[in-house]
């Protein structure tokens, strides 16, 4: 059964680069990314482990815990740990999960029609409430940019706090939506400022500072 936003995360027990962990204990009242790499000792993974330990600052800044998954044995992981530190120029500072396939299967990692072992390159960004907040999947050619995933980040983050929605290419720092589920009486108290009304339903703020 596929994992949906909004699903409760499910919850799974693995070995990973740091010891056992079970990933709702992991969470533990915080953001978290959980995202699958095809396989170790490839070029593309190894780019993308060397740049998000890199991101790992700004990881933190957002109260975001992040987990990293490969169907390979934890052996492995550690050999292409040092790889990634020599050829990355940062070393791997986010547990690795040493999957046998279970977890895969269990978050549908795995496509079959694409490879029926290898998982693709998925994501999935989860709440302090344990709840599915996004869900990327990209094919094992292609590396993701992590960059996209902290703006998303942002945007989640936003919308949780202040109940706005962010608009296409947003940039944090940015104008921001009132979403819908807000009425202009609501509004009204949360911005005595006014906002730029373009149509009814199409309500523009500058981004809500904390
Ligand atoms: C890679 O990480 O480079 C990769 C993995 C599986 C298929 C293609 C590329």
């Amino acid at each position: 059964m596929s994992v949906l936003i909004g699903d409760i995360a499910p919850d799974f027990t693995a070995q990973t680069t740091e010891g056992e962990i079970r990933f709702h204990d992991y969470i533990d009242g915080s953001w978290a990314v959980l995202f699958s790499h095809p396989k170790n000792y490839t070029p593309v993974c190894t780019t993308e482990l060397g740049y998000t330990a890199k991101l790992k600052p700004e990881f933190e800044k957002r109260g975001v815990k992040v987990l990293g998954l490969s169907v390979d044995k934890i052996e492995d992981h550690t050999g292409w740990a040092r790889d990634i530190e020599e050829t990355q120029g940062s070393a791997l500072n986010f547990p690795l999960i040493a999957d046998d396939g279970t977890v895969a299967r269990l978050y549908d990692m795995i496509h079959p029609k694409a490879d029926d072992t290898l998982t693709v390159r998925s994501v999935f960004v989860v709440g302090p409430d344990k709840k599915i907040k996004l869900k990327i999947e990209y094919p094992a050619s292609t590396g993701r940019n992590f960059d996209e995933i902290l703006r998303v980040i942002d945007s989640l983050q936003l919308t949780a706090k202040h109940q706005v929605a962010t608009p296409v290419n947003w940039q944090n720092g940015e104008d921001v939506i009132i979403v819908p589920a807000v009425s202009n009486e609501q509004a009204k108290e949360k911005y005595p400022g006014g906002w730029n009304e373009l149509k009814p339903y199409l309500r523009i703020v500058p981004q809500p500072r904390d």
